[in-house]
């Protein structure tokens, strides 16, 4: 039996004043997949979730939504997305309750009182309902946003850097809880700078310029980008190794994490001869199979062809 796919559309696209915000993004998504939306600032990601969720008409598009269609059925489309924006938009001065009722309003929900109730207590905010939504830490308002998307029953979550300036702590259990809606069907398709939640994502699109640039799995996208990398570790001065590997011929990339160095090409054999001569005391050098950020930054570095990928 073939797979049901939730998102299911071709050619998405729009311009803002004759400037291409998306141009012509592909896209299918699994039922219960976490679907993982990458990119820079400006990529078109918003754009791409707002499209889908219904809220913005494409200029062009082909296929379906929830099995609606993406240009036609926006209103349908809507009643069964769950969207989180990627800035706070409940209301500040409505508690923790009032917004949610004033969701399950805006739905028609049946028994309102009840499921606004049940919500509030799934996300472990029941001692803190009467509380202003506007004075709530990032962590918790975070929560609630999430609570306000999932009060419908939506079968598919479009949340966009549902954890921009959360905690590490808060981010794991807000993933925990994205996790379990994905056992239980529902499909999420989430926008994130964060590396280590792209590593949670069941399938990734990296989207660039409007354009989506990698698409596939983890590991996939890794491979795919048939990208070599060197680490290199030491006691020297690291910035000033960093300028002198970035001006070597055959060394196309040099990322700092922290007090290490990755050093990357498509070329082993160049990447070898750039690293070479640097391959002395106090530094050490090996090679490993390259992170998603690598990966990443490699695909907008400027000098690249924007050929989406199989
Ligand atoms: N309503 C709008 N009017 C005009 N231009 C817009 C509008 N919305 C987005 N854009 C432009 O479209 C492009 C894509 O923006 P978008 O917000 O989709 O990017 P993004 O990938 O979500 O970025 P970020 O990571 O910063 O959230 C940008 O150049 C942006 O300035
Ligand atoms: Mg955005």
């Amino acid at each position: 039996m073939e797979e049901e796919l939730i998102i299911d559309v071709t050619g998405l696209s729009k311009s803002f004043a004759g400037k291409p915000a998306v141009n012509g993004i592909s896209l299918q998504v699994k039922k219960g997949d976490i679907f993982g939306f990458l990119g820079p600032n400006g990529a078109g990601k918003t754009t791409s979730i707002r499209m889908l969720c219904g809220l913005l008409t494409p200029d062009a598009a082909e296929g379906t939504c929830l099995g609606f269609n993406v240009l036609t059925q926006s209103y349908e489309i809507k009643k069964q997305v769950g969207y989180m924006t990627q800035a706070f938009s409940l209301y500040k001065d409505l508690s923790i309750y009032e917004n949610l009722d004033f969701v399950a309003r805006l739905y028609e929900i049946d028994n309102r009182r009840e499921r606004v109730l049940q919500s509030i207590e799934e996300l472990g905010l029941v001692d803190r309902q009467k509380q202003l939504a506007g004075e709530l830490s990032g962590g918790w308002k975070q929560r609630l946003a999430l609570s306000a998307a999932l009060i419908h029953d939506p079968k598919l979550l479009l949340l966009d850097e549902p954890t921009a300036g959360v905690d590490p702590k808060a981010r794991r259990e807000f993933w925990a809880h994205i996790q379990k809606l994905s056992q239980k069907g529902i499909t999420t398709l989430v926008s994130t700078h964060y590396m280590d939640e792209a590593e949670r994502c069941s399938k990734l699109a990296y989207i660039f310029n409007g354009q989506i640039v990698a698409k596939g799995s983890a590991d996939e996208i890794v491979v795919g980008s048939g990208l070599f990398t060197w680490v290199v570790t030491g006691s020297g001065d690291l910035a000033d190794l960093a300028e002198r590997l970035q001006s070597e011929v055959g060394i196309e990339q040099v990322a700092r994490f922290g007090g290490r160095l990755h050093v990357s090409s498509k070329d082993k054999e160049a990447l070898l001869r750039g690293v070479k001569k640097y391959q002395v005391a106090p530094w050490s050098w090996h090679e490993i199979v390259p992170d998603l950020e690598d990966v990443f930054i490699s695909l907008c570095s400027s000098d690249k062809d924007f050929e989406e990928q199989p």
